[in-house]
């Protein structure tokens, strides 16, 4: 969730550092800061508040320094202020360090360094690192980064400079991402690609244990002993533009937009003559599997909870959909006979990321579902199937959800072969998803119909989204997308549970949004809406084309699709519909208030 962006080079280092740091601002964060460092020594700058914040306190044409470190934070130890901005600096102001993660042990650390002198300005953990690095130079800053890195516990990237050597960079990291990359103009590196992509594609994804020292034409990697490392360059498939609004009011609208193509690419040779292929699935074998379990935060559970269900109806297996905050805390069974499947589209969550450690050391089989090449996820899972939405900006999931629906779908589908448990109607699924980016766009065209729905929370601080079965899951997903950006109260209910309590809640014009498109429970749903618009609630009606629903005045039918599959389309409109709640209130709908896009500490 912090950012962090590095150069070393022979042009103005300022600039570079604050486009890059811009480029991560989607991230979320509460305040920046850089570091530019020559011989004459170092100038730090820091600001709580926007990168516009710290830009209007530099003299932007002043600083002609051709190396700096830049960071943006979002606070986990110490409020967000200017002193507990980074960067951090040892009290000679002869080292400048930023850090990314959480250092656990910061407080026993912290009382060995003041017993030796050393004098703290901010509450976070990360000044610890800049003076103990301080404690350990003697000469060699990659040996002083070497002993400090081996006393931390916890999550670390690092970068740092010094006045010692003013055209050297040096990171470190340890479960947080860094990425180094060179150009003709000097050497980059950043905590996530879109702040390095402008400059260069090629580039080295550092592994846990690893260290960079960067010159203006070098890298050398190193591990925390300072034994050089051979290492390869990645070539990064996306470009720039993927990263920019492409002519859409915001990011969130753009990803709303991209979902039929995200969704396209993601069944990319995956189903061939009517054929799942996922050789990534080729080790499983059902008959050793007794459990599954579906881990995963926010949105992404949502996706598990999916899966869950396909589980339910297709294999004969105990399945279990838990939170990663709960599930690594928790008694579930994991042995060699438990199949984990981790859904993520960072790969970089903190929680879901300790479940899939421990389900490792348990000796589970685990499975990731992730959407970010070489994300730390995806290094540690057995096998690793990648959703191939492009990068998701907006804070807010849209294309990476519906993108992990159509992939569990298929993985599903590929685990109940192996038992020879497949449905009977596979064929139709199979079909049904092929057509999933036309029906999209079906959805995508009643977008001045959400917009208009979307009207009335005009008053309303509250909704209520409802359904039964499969359309359960829709509704808890809707009813998040809503909350995190529009900061509209919504709740999810079960629609037969409404009368136990929750009606209660149902007055003259409560904006409802009722699922009814699972076949079986579809009249039920409806007659439980008959309850709230008799109480006066302002009912938007999602079902299918055949559905009788009379008198009904807003209303919605997605086109005829598999009702396994009626999850996608329905999440189109529930997404549209936010996006138009939080536009009405005037929400900055990329960056939610408290969020921020990767939640990489717990
Ligand atoms: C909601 C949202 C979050 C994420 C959650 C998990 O719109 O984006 O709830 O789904 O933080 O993130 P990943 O999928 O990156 O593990």
């Amino acid at each position: 969730m912090c950012g962090i962006t590095g150069f070393t080079g022979e042009v103005r280092a300022l600039p570079i550092l604050l486009r890059g740091l811009e480029s991560l601002e989607y991230r979320g964060y509460d305040s920046a800061g850089v570091t530019l460092v020559s011989d004459k020594g170092l100038v730090t700058e820091k600001q709580k508040g926007r990168l516009a914040d710290l830009e209007a306190s530099l003299d932007l044409d002043a600083h002609s320094q051709t190396t700096g470190i830049g960071h943006t934070r979002w606070a986990t130890h110490g409020i967000p202020s200017q002193l507990n901005s980074h960067p951090h600096t040892n009290e000679a102001e002869t080292i400048s360090i930023v850090h990314n993660g959480i250092i656990e042990n910061y407080q026993t650390l912290k009382e060995e360094l003041i017993k030796k002198g050393y004098i703290f300005h901010s509450q976070t953990d990360s000044e610890t690192i800049v003076h103990l690095i301080d404690y350990y130079y003697q000469g060699d800053m990659m040996e002083a980064i070497g002993k400090t890195v081996k006393k931390l516990e916890g999550s670390y990237a690092i970068c740092v400079v010094t006045t010692e050597h003013p055209d050297e960079v040096y990171v470190a990291k340890s479960q947080s991402p860094m990425i180094v990359g060179m150009a003709d103009d000097g050497t980059y590196c950043a905590s996530d690609i879109p702040a390095i992509l402008e400059y260069t594609k090629d580039v080295i994804i550092l592994e846990d244990g690893q260290m960079a020292k960067l010159t203006p034409h070098s890298v050398q990697i190193l591990d925390f002993e300072c034994n050089p490392l051979k290492v390869e360059f990645t070539h990064i498939p996306y470009d720039m533009t993927a990263a920019q609004k492409g002519g859409y009011d915001t990011f969130m609208l753009k990803e709303i937009y991209e979902q039929p193509e995200a969704i396209r690419e993601t069944l990319r040779g995956r189903v061939e003559h009517g054929k799942i292929v996922l050789p990534q699935l080729d080790s499983i074998d059902m008959s050793d599997i007794q459990y599954v379990h579906l881990v995963a935060c926010g949105t992404a559970y949502h996706a598990c909870l999916y899966a869950q269900s396909l589980i339910q109806q297709w294999l004969d297996r105990i399945v279990t959909c838990v939170p990663a905050s709960e599930f690594r805390y928790g008694y579930h069974h994991v042995d060699e006979k438990t199949l984990c499947i981790f859904v993520t589209q960072s790969g970089e969550t903190a929680d879901t990321l300790a479940a899939l450690k421990m389900c490792k050391e348990k000796k589970g089989k685990t499975i990731a579902i992730s959407n970010v090449l070489g994300s730390s996820i995806s290094r540690i899972a057995d096998e690793t199937l990648y959703t191939c939405a492009g990068p998701e900006i907006a804070v807010a999931s849209t294309k990476a959800f519906t993108t992990q629906l159509v992939l569990l779908t298929l993985v599903v589908l590929k685990l109940a072969e192996k038992m020879n448990k497949a449905p009977k109607d596979e064929d139709v699924i199979l079909a049904d998803l092929m057509r999933m980016p036309k029906i999209v766009e079906e959805m995508l065209a009643l977008d001045g119909t959400m917009k208009k729905y979307a009207d009335f929370l005009q008053d309303q601080h509250d909704a209520y989204f409802i359904g039964r079965q499969m359309d359960y899951i829709s509704v808890q997903e809707g009813a998040l997308k809503l909350k995190e950006i529009s900061y509209v109260h919504a709740d999810a209910y079960y629609a037969g549970e409404l009368k136990h309590g929750s009606i209660a809640l149902i007055e003259e014009n409560t904006v409802v949004i009722a699922l009814a498109t699972q076949p079986e429970v579809a009249a039920k749903t409806i007659s439980n809406i008959e309850e709230t618009i008799a109480r006066g609630a302002n009912v938007i009606l999602i079902t299918t084309q055949n559905q009788e629903a009379p008198g009904f005045k807003n209303i919605i039918r997605i086109p005829d699709v598999h009702p396994v599959l009626a999850n996608i389309p329905v999440t189109v409109l529930t997404q549209l519909f936010a996006y138009y709640g939080a536009v009405l209130k005037g929400r900055d709908v990329d960056k939610p208030r408290n969020l921020a896009k990767s939640v990489t500490v717990e």
